[in-house]
């Protein structure tokens, strides 16, 4: 275990906090804790409980009270000092960037509420979002909460089957989109992946289309309308609506064990309290802080900590469409200096691939503004963690190491960072209000030291409220494996501190550039393929990803396992998901290699993905070789 560090004085002293008050009062009364947090936002009317346990794991936070969370984002800060404070900052890709202030944004969100009225959209209609990093995005989101409307926003990076069945999903009535996309200079035609799954999707009413590009679109008058040419006479202030703290405000699909993704469905009041909450305490907000977290909003990451969490606390969020390679491999650290960014928030990918990009990048810029540095969606391994300390925070900045994910809604597990010491690997303590254990198979507590599964114990107020249209499966993943206790997925062991170290996934999701994956999922579609029988996936360990997808399959009677299929099968997978689930290697097998009781044994195909079984790097395994190991493992597996 590496030494703890301990944050600066020069940090300590100007921190929002610098003892352990927080956790203390959430000891000793965590209902009351959640209350006095839930009392720093506006509320149309006030909550008769703050929480509701009679139902579990249905659980009901702020039951009775009403609020609108555009509202706590926009008017509250409009209706103060922060009217004209830079509430979004956008770097595009490519060209001159854009600042909203809280009054700009505020302006463009009533509009686009106002439009989606006049559309029909009312409270409880689903609404899908699938777009790049860009303002209209971020507008589109709130404006969908303005009007009590639910939206599901698809990350752009997932392709038209992965759109498709979310729509289906949710039987969603409007579909918002973009023309087209850039990535890396290149125009990415996200609008013919979204008529490719609205073909398939008779829920969509209508496609509405945000103009990013600049190539002539014929557009099909029945179903799709350009947002710039609808009509003027959009009043320019929408009325809140007074939603109930327990109705719908967003469902974000997730990836799970078996094939299907989850639609993970947050409630309006406990999740808002949870991101304001979260934010200000664990990125030690200031009025004068620049925010950038470098997530995409397709994922909790950028809904939590570039949407609602700053916005909530009237803070400035930084938004950038593009990748951190493009025009040259210091963008990242460009972004920091050309807006004076403070805190910076990225995924230990990234910071692995700047290690291995080289110092240089980072010490071209000026990085002084940089206060507080953050990771998340991973293991952080302790040498990237240090280089991060010492090239990017110069050993000035904390690192809030943390943990959470599309389930809980908010961060659950750092260190505060003007209070506690940090241990490179280990997130930190659960945060205030929030109690997790590390127990074993039966979910008993085990003690320091010992590995086992993260439970967290009781209910926290953003957590998910059920999986859409599928309470059971919203029982059977989370709440029975450990009788009531929420289950994690996540392999940890705590030490003398309370330090959580985690381990990563125990189930089969893998985790891949801190994008959440089923292997089931990816088993699924390869299945469809022709040529396919069978197919096992695994993540194997990889330096830059975390992890990477090994695909083992075994093919139809006369079909030859060829480089070109393998070729062919990796295409497959990105046009049915997406780049992020392209397998890095598919391996042909005769047969797949299974416990006695006829489990796929999946740690021996990690050994042969990762080079530890068979010798070779071979891409071929013949039933022999098979057996043969199937035997060497037996002990393990059964
Ligand atoms: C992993 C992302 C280690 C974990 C917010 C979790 C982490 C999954 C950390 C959730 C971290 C997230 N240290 N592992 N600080 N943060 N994870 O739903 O395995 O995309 O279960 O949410 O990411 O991924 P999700």
């Amino acid at each position: 275990m590496s030494a703890a560090i301990q944050p600066s004085e020069q940090f300590r002293q100007k921190a929002l906090l610098n003892n352990d008050r927080l956790h203390l009062s959430a000891q000793k009364d965590r209902l009351g804790f959640w209350e006095q947090m839930a009392g720093e936002l506006e509320w149309f009317k006030t909550w008769n409980k703050v929480l509701d346990e009679e139902n579990a794991p249905y659980y009901r936070w702020f039951d009775g009270g009403k609020l609108n969370v555009s509202y706590n984002c926009l008017d509250r800060h409009v209706n103060s000092p922060r009217r004209n404070k830079a509430a979004l900052i956008f770097e595009p890709e490519n060209g001159t960037g854009a600042t909203y202030t809280y009054y700009q944004l505020y302006r463009k969100v009533n509009y686009f509420a106002n439009v989606l009225k006049k559309m029909g959209i009312g409270k409880g209609a689903r609404v899908v979002i699938y777009m790049p990093m860009i303002p209209e995005a971020v507008i589109a989101m709130l404006a969908c909460v303005r009007i009590g409307s639910v939206h599901s926003v698809v990350f752009s990076g997932f392709s038209a089957g992965a759109l498709e069945t979310r729509l289906n999903d949710l039987q969603a009535s409007l579909l918002i989109t973009v023309d087209e996309a850039y990535r890396r200079g290149k125009y990415i035609p996200l609008m013919e992946n979204a008529r490719a799954a609205v073909d398939n999707c008779k829920c969509v009413e209508k496609t509405m289309l945000i103009k990013r590009g600049s190539r002539e679109i014929e557009l099909n008058k029945k179903n799709e309308l350009w947002y710039h040419e609808l009509e003027n006479d959009i009043p320019l202030y929408c009325q809140p609506e007074a939603m109930e703290a327990e109705d719908p405000l967003f469902i974000l699909y997730s990836s799970g064990t078996t094939g299907r993704p989850k639609g993970i469905l947050h409630t309006t009041g406990g999740y808002l309290v949870g991101v304001h909450t979260t934010f200000k305490y664990v990125f030690d907000c200031r009025e004068e802080d620049i925010f950038w977290s470098t997530a995409d909003i397709g994922w909790i990451t950028g809904q939590s900590y570039i949407v609602y969490g700053p916005l909530s606390n009237g803070a400035t969020s930084v938004l950038f469409e593009g990748t951190p390679d493009y025009p040259q491999k210091d963008r990242f650290w460009e972004i920091i200096e050309k807006y004076g960014v403070t805190i910076f928030y990225t995924a230990p990918t990234a910071i692995s691939t700047f290690m291995r990009w080289g110092d240089k990048w980072a010490e071209k810029r000026d990085l002084s503004t940089l206060r507080l540095l953050g990771s998340v969606g991973e293991p952080i391994k302790p040498e990237a963690w240090s280089w991060y300390y010492l090239h990017i925070g110069k050993e000035r900045c904390p690192i809030v190491d943390t943990w959470w994910q599309t389930e809980t809604g908010m961060i659950m597990i750092s260190t505060l960072p003007g209070v506690d010491k940090m241990k490179p690997g280990s997130a930190g303590r659960a945060f205030p209000g929030v109690c997790v254990e590390v127990v074993d198979e039966k979910g008993i507590p085990l003690p320091a030291g010992e590995n086992g599964y993260l439970v967290i114990t009781t209910p926290w107020p953003a957590m998910l409220r059920i999986l859409f249209n599928d309470p059971e499966r919203y029982e059977s993943t989370y709440w029975q494996k450990f009788c009531g206790k929420f289950y994690t997925g996540d392999g940890a062991r705590s030490d003398e501190d309370g330090y959580i170290w985690i381990l990563g996934r125990v189930d089969d999701v893998i985790n891949v550039s801190g994008h959440r994956l089923g292997t089931a999922e990816i088993e699924g579609d390869l299945v469809e393929h022709q040529a396919v029988v069978e197919a096992a996936v695994i993540g194997k360990d990889h330096q830059i990803k975390g992890q990477a997808v090994s695909a083992f399959v075994t093919l139809k009677e006369g079909v030859d396992g060829s480089e070109e299929l393998a070729e062919e099968l990796k295409r497959y997978i990105t046009q049915k998901i997406g780049a992020i689930a392209r397998p890095d290697d598919i391996f042909f097998a005769t047969e797949l290699p299974r416990t006695r009781s006829g489990k796929i044994m999946r740690r021996l195909l990690r050994d042969i993905a990762e080079g530890r079984a068979m010798g070779d790097t071979s891409t071929l395994l013949n039933p022999e070789e098979i057996e043969t190991l199937r035997e060497q493992y037996a002990d393990e597996s059964k």
